[in-house]
């Protein structure tokens, strides 16, 4: 049967303190440290068009435009902003951690760290992060619906564990040929919030995908992430979900050791 995994996410961390605060939480008992990466929308503005996010640029053009009243430039950026918005729609508007952090997180800890991959192109990632030690490597099967097969393969090349996440809006059946291929992903995380933050609402409707996922593969890990805690927990260990990401609720706790414990309870009851 399938183990339980709790994975704080170090999102909620203090990042000054990385090391320390792996430390605490694996002597409060995390079995994985879950590492959130992400690119923000912004760098991707800053590659298309730099204009768009320079400072110096939108406050002169948004002056000159004051004066005669007509918007137009800035109207543009915006519209230019929205544009890249819709079309890049799974990037997220954060911007965590990467590569030379994981390197530098390795020499303190020999922790499982369970990155998750919230980027455009999660390939470009593979050899970096293999490299710097991350464990298991997580990519969105909405930003790699025609590399999946290759991605999984240098995943594994690398000597990491490769696991695909599926965004609230996309149907669970996108990750089934992953499952199901030769090289197959070894865990599937179902986002039970928009990717983006930590500290955000549960959303139980997406227990139905978990249940699904549960009944067609048995002993496929299934990791749950965002809104985890205590009074969540329970809809997410019933649904079948085995490895349990959680930041605020254990970060936010006066005693993580009591939240992390709580969690394992109700997987493995
Ligand atoms: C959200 C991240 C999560 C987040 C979870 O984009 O993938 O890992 O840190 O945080 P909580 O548990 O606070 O929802
Ligand atoms: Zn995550």
């Amino acid at each position: 049967e399938v183990k339980a995994k709790i994975a704080p996410s170090m999102l909620s961390s203090d990042f000054a303190n990385l090391a320390s605060e792996t430390q605490r939480m694996l002597n409060s008992g995390a079995d994985w440290l879950h590492m959130d990466i992400m690119v923000s929308l912004f760098f991707l503005c800053c590659y298309l068009c730099p204009e768009s996010v320079n400072p110096e640029v939108v406050a002169t053009l948004a002056y000159a435009e004051l004066t005669t009243g007509h918007w137009v430039g800035i109207r543009i950026i915006v519209q230019l902003w929205k544009v890249m918005l819709y079309l890049f729609r799974h990037f997220v508007p954060n911007l965590t951690i990467g590569a030379p952090v994981i390197e530098s997180l390795r020499k303190h800890t020999t922790a499982y760290l369970d990155c998750h991959l919230m980027v455009t192109n999660p390939i470009d990632y593979v050899e970096p992060l293999g490299k710097a030690g991350a464990s298991g490597f997580t990519f969105h099967v909405e930003t790699s619906k025609d590399n999946w097969q290759e991605l999984i393969q240098r995943i594994k090349s690398l000597g990491m564990r490769p696991g695909v996440a599926l965004k609230p809006g996309t149907p669970i059946g996108d990750v089934y040929p992953l499952v199901e291929a030769e090289a197959p992903v070894e865990m599937v995380l179902v986002m039970t919030v928009e990717p983006g933050f930590g500290g955000q609402k549960f959303m139980p409707e997406m227990m139905d995908k978990v249940r699904i996922l549960r009944k067609k593969y048995p002993s496929l890990d299934i990791e749950v992430d965002g809104g985890l805690g205590p009074s969540t927990i329970e809809m997410a260990a019933s649904a079948g979900a085995n490895c349990i990401v959680a930041g605020s609720s254990v970060f936010g706790a006066p005693e993580p050791a009591e939240v992390i414990s709580l969690l394992r309870n109700s997987v493995q009851k």
